[in-house]
């Protein structure tokens, strides 16, 4: 990427994926994963699916179902064992690690639910070192990190460290950071595993908005309520796929999801 890119156009605002022909973004193919030992643990056995670019999909299961595996392998930090990934037309397979760095570094944004942020910088500068590799001058990465945190309503939290933030507030950081530098999808593993009921649904809240907004995320979770209210709904069980829904139209207004910040806030980190 270039100095002199606009703001605008690393970001992708004024962009509508909905307007676009879906794209298939991420296509798993008879994906099998064994983890190897004394007694080999068969996490995954033969998952199928396709997410098209704009999609916000929830994957749900059990503890131990295999979603952080399913994860792992979506966001190529693991090869399968069997079977094929393929993630903007390209297989993972036919790729060196170093050309998957790439492509991760670029193309995919992680939130974990640990948010995994340093506690001795600032929300800014938190988000600004997500692009630290991307090549961008670190003004232009500043002031990218400055609009991503605009987008998750964090525009008077830039200057507060981890610690000073409520929990739900932490992981809108770490989202901010995962969309900055606009990658092609964002992965968030159980983002509310941390967080009480009030800051989840905002979380939830969020994620709808930004998909609204174009981007294209599959959020794992545990909580069934939570993904009953995304466009789609995958869910997974002993390493298989029992059952994929549409479960309404994409971008539709859940008044109960509207983003309220207020509510967030309020809760005690
Ligand atoms: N690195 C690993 N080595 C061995 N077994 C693992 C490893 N990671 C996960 N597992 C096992 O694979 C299965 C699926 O785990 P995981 O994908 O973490 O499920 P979930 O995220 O749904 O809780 C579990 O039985 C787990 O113990
Ligand atoms: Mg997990």
């Amino acid at each position: 990427m270039s100095d002199n890119v606009q703001v605008a156009d690393v970001v992708g605002i004024g962009e509508s994926a909905h307007a676009r022909a879906p794209e298939p973004l991420l296509q798993l193919q008879d994906v099998r994963k064994v983890y190897p030992g004394v007694t080999p643990v068969i996490a995954l056995r033969g998952v199928d699916f396709t997410i098209h670019r704009g999609e916000l999909v929830a994957i749900v299961g059990p503890s131990g179902s295999g979603k952080s595996t399913l994860l792992h392998m979506m966001g190529t930090l693991d090869r399968p064992t069997e079977g094929s990934v393929r993630l903007v037309g390209s297989d993972v397979a036919k790729m060196s690690d170093r050309e998957l760095a790439k492509l991760r570094a670029t193309r995919i944004g992680f939130v974990f639910q640990q948010f995994f942020l340093s506690e001795y910088e600032t929300a800014l500068e938190n988000v600004a070192d997500g692009l630290l590799y991307s090549g961008v001058n670190r003004r232009t990465r500043r002031a990218l990190a400055a609009e991503a945190l605009d987008k998750v309503g964090l525009a008077h939290r830039m200057d507060h460290r981890p610690p000073q933030l409520s929990g739900g507030e932490r992981q809108r950081v770490a989202i901010a950071r995962a969309l900055n530098g606009n990658p092609d999808i964002v992965l968030a593993d159980e983002p509310t595993g941390n967080l009480d009921s009030n800051a989840a649904a905002t979380i939830f809240a969020l994620l709808k908005k930004l998909h609204r907004e174009g981007a294209t995320i599959i959020v794992i979770t545990h909580d069934r309520g939570l993904a009953a209210r995304l466009p789609r709904r995958i869910d997974v069980l002993d390493g298989r796929i029992v059952a994929d829904v549409t479960q309404g139209a994409t971008g539709t207004v859940d008044p109960e999801l509207t983003v309220d910040w207020a509510r967030d806030t309020k809760e005690q980190a």
